[in-house]
């Protein structure tokens, strides 16, 4: 049975919401997992899927508490390492979700593999997006075959 490591990338909290829906429907379905508001890379078991969350800042930036994460990738070898990326962007800027497709990014080129394609949400269409996080979570991995893949 896998285990989950949750990453968070947050400045204003809706991210944060997000990963603590997610943990709540991995509770529910008897799963462990552990949320890391400062990720560092070497604090991550690897052993673990890694759910991967964050919104975009500034003109298409990560947010500050997970930058040295992102700076880590940059060298890091992660050789199958099974991760899911849930990014929270907005669509009026024309940088749309760009820190969380920088992060899906670094991920692959680290080696990891992506067991479905990064999840974006676009906070206008929904204001509440751990809804829409669960909702996908819940319909397209829990109760899917990328899940018994792992
Ligand atoms: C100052 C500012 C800059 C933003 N820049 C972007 C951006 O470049 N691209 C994007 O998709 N969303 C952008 N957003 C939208 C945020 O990603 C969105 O509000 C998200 O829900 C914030 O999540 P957080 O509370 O976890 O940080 C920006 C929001 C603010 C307040």
């Amino acid at each position: 049975m896998p285990t989950f490591e949750i990453i968070v990338g947050s400045v204003l909290g809706a991210t944060e919401y997000v990963a603590d829906a997610l943990q709540s429907s991995l509770n529910k379905a008897s799963y462990e997992s552990r949320i890391h508001l400062q990720p560092d890379l070497t604090e991550l078991s690897r052993d673990a899927v890694w759910i991967i969350c964050s919104s975009t800042h500034g003109a298409g930036d990560l947010p500050d508490n997970i930058q040295a994460f992102a700076d880590q990738l940059q060298s890091a070898k992660l050789d199958a390492q099974p991760f899911l990326l849930f990014g929270l962007g907005d669509s009026s800027y024309d940088t749309f979700c760009e820190g969380g497709k920088s992060l899906y990014e670094l991920m692959n080129k680290a080696g990891a593999t992506a067991l479905l394609p990064g999840f974006y949400i676009d906070v206008l269409e929904h204001p509440i997006p751990e809804e829409e996080a669960v909702r996908w979570f819940e319909e397209v991995f829990l109760s899917n075959q990328a899940l018994q893949a792992v």
